[in-house]
């Protein structure tokens, strides 16, 4: 029994690393583009520092790392909304200079007009965009099927639970067709529950709209459930630390062994990357025993299930 258990846990220690490989994109394939990133904000916080990443059409692409390793600069600047201090970003080979039709950027908050029906919410949007009224209701209708929310076309945000609040943001953000989604914790503030079933809509949706998707978030097992690729980051300053590929089949199963046995790798790599590279300095010539609590790698903020 124990060794047979023994056994087990060999073998899924070697699963994670076959089932995480180094991603390798290069620049010229790349539909976005990140190259040599830095951005320092006004008050002196390094929020990045040399950040590169290449990101195929269609990849679904998680941000995965503790507070404060500046995910969601990252993110804004992928949208458009923050101007880095240096290096570039593009994409198609364009370099982004604000905030344009092809990308989307969806936060934690639904954000929908709360005197605005679900429907009223995203026909206006695609009022904004410039899609002709005789289409709009539509087009509206088709998502609102897509994301499940038949029977609440007619509802005020008020009326909706926190999950259909989020699927309603998530048909808008569809029913506009970015081809770029950028997603800040979308499922942050939402039940465990919900947040799979959230999951598992995002992804089905994924799989038959090729979108390629930046995703946000600080929980690992989130990263793994929904990624075709994990880029961990670490704080002060913040920076990528890996980047890996996810090649387990989809849809995927947190119940599957090898889901777990990845995600105690990536504590590991994540754990390991939070060390900074000037801590870093003052740890390899130490003896271990003489270590200062505060020159040790901080213990992980991951969230864990
Ligand atoms: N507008 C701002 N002005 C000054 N510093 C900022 C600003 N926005 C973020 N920062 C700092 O930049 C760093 C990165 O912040 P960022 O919000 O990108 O981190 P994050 O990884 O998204 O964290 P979280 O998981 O908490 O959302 C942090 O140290 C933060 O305090
Ligand atoms: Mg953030």
């Amino acid at each position: 029994m124990v060794r047979r258990l023994m056994e087990r846990l060999r073998g899924l220690r070697k699963v994670a690393p076959r089932l995480l490989r180094p991603a390798n994109v290069k620049a010229d394939r790349a539909k976005i583009s990140v190259a040599q990133l830095g951005h320092r904000f006004s008050n002196k916080v390094v929020a990045l520092q040399d950040v590169n990443l290449n990101v195929r059409s269609g990849e679904f692409v998680c941000l995965l790392g503790p507070s404060g390793c500046g995910k969601s600069t990252l993110l804004y600047a992928l949208a458009g909304h923050v101007t880095p201090t240096g290096g570039t970003v593009a994409i198609d080979g364009k370099a982004i200079q604000g905030p344009g039709p092809d990308r989307l950027l969806m936060f934690q908050e639904a954000a929908l007009f709360p005197w605005l029906t679900v429907r009223g919410n995203i026909t206006f949007a695609l009022g904004a965009r410039g899609v002709p009224r005789s289409e709009r209701r539509e087009r509206a209708d088709i998502f609102i099927q897509r994301v499940r929310l038949e029977g609440f076309a007619d509802s005020l945000p008020h009326e909706l639970s926190g999950g259909m609040k989020m699927r309603a943001s998530l048909a808008r953000a569809l029913a506009v067709d970015p081809t770029v989604l950028l997603m800040d914790e979308p499922f942050g503030a939402l039940d465990a529950q919900t947040r799979v079933h959230m999951q598992e809509m995002l992804q089905a949706i994924w799989l038959r709209s090729g979108k390629t998707v930046v995703f946000v978030t600080h929980d690992v097992q989130e990263a793994l459930m929904l990624g075709t690729r994990v880029v961990l980051m670490a704080p002060r300053p913040g920076r990528v630390v890996e980047d890996l590929e996810i090649h387990l089949p989809m849809p995927r199963s947190l119940e599957d062994p090898s889901l777990d046995a990845m995600a105690r790798d990536i504590r590991h790599r994540l754990r390991a990357g939070e060390v900074s590279p000037l801590e870093a300095q003052h740890l390899e010539p130490v003896p271990r025993r003489t270590q200062t609590p505060s020159s040790l790698p901080r213990p992980s903020v991951m969230t864990g299930r």
